[in-house]
């Protein structure tokens, strides 16, 4: 399902784009809900269609659901900011991504220049769906990796991406008050500083 109205007015598409894009932001309050485990599925399954170099799909996500054992685990690397709003989430997760592959024909795995690129792809599928779903996807950088890759018992060849919070928006009142004032979407560039035709446009420095 598709919303049909953008959700404030600096969200308004100069181009008609599928509002799904629009619709999409990052909310840091969570209401109480849990989620379901088969619907966080379905947002596995939108990143599962994502596009990726020779099809290697090099994406895998972990997660623990809020109120399980693994929750604590997964809160810990984060940054005190992120735990801060984080932890009232129905999920973390964290966005894996494998750095070889093994081209068609080969034998020999090889590096992977787009790994984090195509797991990028996979992210934003998965965001979409949550959002198309009546859900937030909000992700995060601000984690401790070391600490992640040992928590979460990373063997070698594994990057690790993102931390990704899901649940239902709720109403801030979890946050504090310099967080909730920050609670609504953000806008973006025009489109015209982001594409051009031709050779680079010097607008791109900016
Ligand atoms: C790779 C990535 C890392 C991010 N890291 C954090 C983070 O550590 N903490 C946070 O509160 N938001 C984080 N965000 C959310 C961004 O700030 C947000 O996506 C951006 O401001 C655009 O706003 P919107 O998602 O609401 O459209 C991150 C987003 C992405 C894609």
């Amino acid at each position: 399902m598709t919303t049909q109205e953008p959700p404030s007015k600096i969200r308004a598409p100069e181009h008609p784009a599928d509002l799904i894009f629009v619709n999409r932001w990052s909310p840091r309050s969570f209401s109480e809900h849990h989620i379901p485990e088969g619907v966080l599925y379905t947002f596995f399954e939108a990143a599962r269609w994502a596009p990726s170099a020779f099809n290697a799909q090099p994406w895998r996500f972990l997660y623990a659901l809020r109120g399980q054992s693994e929750f604590d685990a997964f809160l810990a690397p984060l940054i005190a900011f992120n735990q801060g709003w984080a932890r009232h989430a129905a999920a973390l997760i964290y966005l894996l991504s494998r750095k070889d592959f093994t081209p068609p024909g080969e034998t020999e795995p090889q590096f992977s220049r787009t790994h984090s690129f195509d797991s990028g792809a996979a992210w934003a599928n998965f965001a979409n769906q949550a959002t198309a779903a009546g859900w937030v996807a909000h992700g995060m950088s601000g984690f401790d990796v070391e600490k992640a890759r040992t928590v979460l018992k990373l063997p070698e060849g594994f990057a690790v991406e993102i931390a990704i919070a899901v649940g239902r928006k709720g109403d801030g009142a979890h946050l504090p008050p310099g967080l909730l004032q920050r609670e609504r979407p953000s806008g973006r560039s025009p489109v015209g500083d982001l594409a051009a035709r031709g050779l680079f446009p010097e607008r791109f420095r900016r």
